[in-house]
């Protein structure tokens, strides 16, 4: 018997533990289509021209590392609220917007905050969403239930199965909501489709926290948080973590924000003393670099229109990849795939299994999610073809056995 006898080992991360097994892949021909990392056409991931510049900027400033406030830098909230929630919200005292590890460590930060109200009977994610959600809320103690959301037989949103779902849930259940880019189905709600969801999320009190990992992927800064903005109008209580993980290349800086909506700025007083608590037992006060980097962008106009194109480079990089992928399929007899072009961000929720992926990564080195998950964004006209031959050998392979049975 000894300290660790009973913990049990648990299985990989299907994310972040799919790039471990990638990187001890010793094969000179592999991809890494698994984790959500933008690469350019050369397969780097790319240090944005925005961030140089900024970088540079810092460089000359030359200031001393000291410790952040334990909410983060004052003037990084604030240029973070006001590209969330526009002119109107950026000094709306209601919202507080606090510096954060990541799109991650703001989701755990805000259901840290969540569980302290005791008010909040279950959180809900939908079937199937971003791999980590369960094991954030799990992790900190709330019991997660699923939402209808996707239909894999006609690639679409579950619309009327969500709402009717929605109409079922208690008074302050927190429903997690991804912003645009659905991770990882790619499928968003549509325009009007939104609006009914957020008309009974606040009619019933529900508690929406969006994730916004990806705004700039699917059709501009702006119109990328119009969601955000219909939702703040109805002056309810919501949250949104945000990462600037994906938009500014800045994977490794853990640069994201939690912003909190209430209903009073007495509340939001009260609600930000918890948040220093939280923070401080966890981590103190957060790092400077990547949140600098960030601020610089998002305040220097100059700065902001390079980064405004680099945005809207990766994005039309993207889209034209998911028309070459889906051109490429149609090349091999696979015409299934044209739904592909209608996926937005990152990712194709591409309908292979798991048996498509092991093999994909033993025969061919290709690395995809188990859940079939693509990223789109690792592909270029290098590795194109290599990835839908293997595709295809996989998939064929698969019908061949189906008929034998
Ligand atoms: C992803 O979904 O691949 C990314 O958000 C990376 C992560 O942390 O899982």
């Amino acid at each position: 018997m000894s300290l660790y006898t009973e913990i049990t080992k648990l299985p990989r991360d299907p994310i972040i533990g799919l790039t471990e097994l990638f990187k001890n892949d010793k094969r000179s021909t592999k991809y890494n289509l698994g984790v959500g990392v933008y690469l350019d056409e050369n397969g780097n991931v790319p240090v944005l021209e925005s961030v140089k510049k900024a970088a540079q900027l810092l460089y000359e400033k030359k200031d001393p590392c000291v410790y952040l406030p334990m909410v983060g830098l004052e003037s990084f909230c604030e240029a973070t609220k006001k590209l969330l929630f526009g002119l109107t919200y950026s000094s709306n005292v209601n919202i507080i917007t606090t510096q954060t590890l990541g799109g991650t460590g703001a989701l755990r930060l805000g259901a840290e905050l969540l569980q302290r109200t005791k008010t909040v009977p279950f959180v809900a994610i939908s079937e199937p969403s971003w791999e980590n959600h369960r094991n954030i809320f799990e992790s900190a103690g709330f019991k997660v239930k699923t939402y209808p959301y996707y239909d894999p037989n006609t690639n679409s949103f579950l619309f009327e199965q969500f709402l009717t779902f929605l109409k079922s849930l208690p008074k302050y259940t927190v429903v997690v909501l991804h912003a645009n880019c659905h991770n990882p189905t790619g499928i968003d709600p549509a325009e009007e489709e939104w609006q009914e969801i957020l008309d009974i999320i606040q009619k019933l009190d529900l508690i929406p926290f969006f994730d916004l990992a990806y705004q700039g992927f699917k059709a501009s800064l702006k119109e990328d948080v119009s969601v955000l903005q219909t939702y703040i109008k109805f002056e309810k209580p919501f949250l949104v973590a945000n990462s600037f993980s994906k938009n500014f290349s800045l994977y490794g800086e853990r640069v994201g924000a939690l912003s909190i909506f209430s209903c009073s700025h007495e509340e939001s007083i009260k609600i930000q003393s918890h948040l220093k608590n939280i923070i401080r037992s966890l981590y103190s006060t957060p790092p400077t670099y990547g949140q600098r980097i960030v601020e610089q962008v998002l305040s220097n106009q100059k700065l902001y229109a390079i980064w405004q194109s680099e945005i809207q480079l990766m994005r039309t990089r993207i889209t034209d990849m998911r028309n070459q992928i889906v051109k490429a399929f149609e090349e091999e007899n696979l015409t299934s795939f044209s739904f592909i072009k209608d996926q937005h961000g990152m990712f194709s929720y591409s309908g292979l299994e798991k048996i498509h992926a092991e093999e994909l990564r033993k025969k061919f080195g290709v690395y995809i999610l188990d859940s079939g998950r693509i990223c789109i964004a690792a592909l270029n006209k290098n590795n194109l073809k290599y990835v839908t031959n293997a595709i295809s050998a996989v998939v064929y392979k698969k019908m061949i056995q189906t008929k034998s049975f």
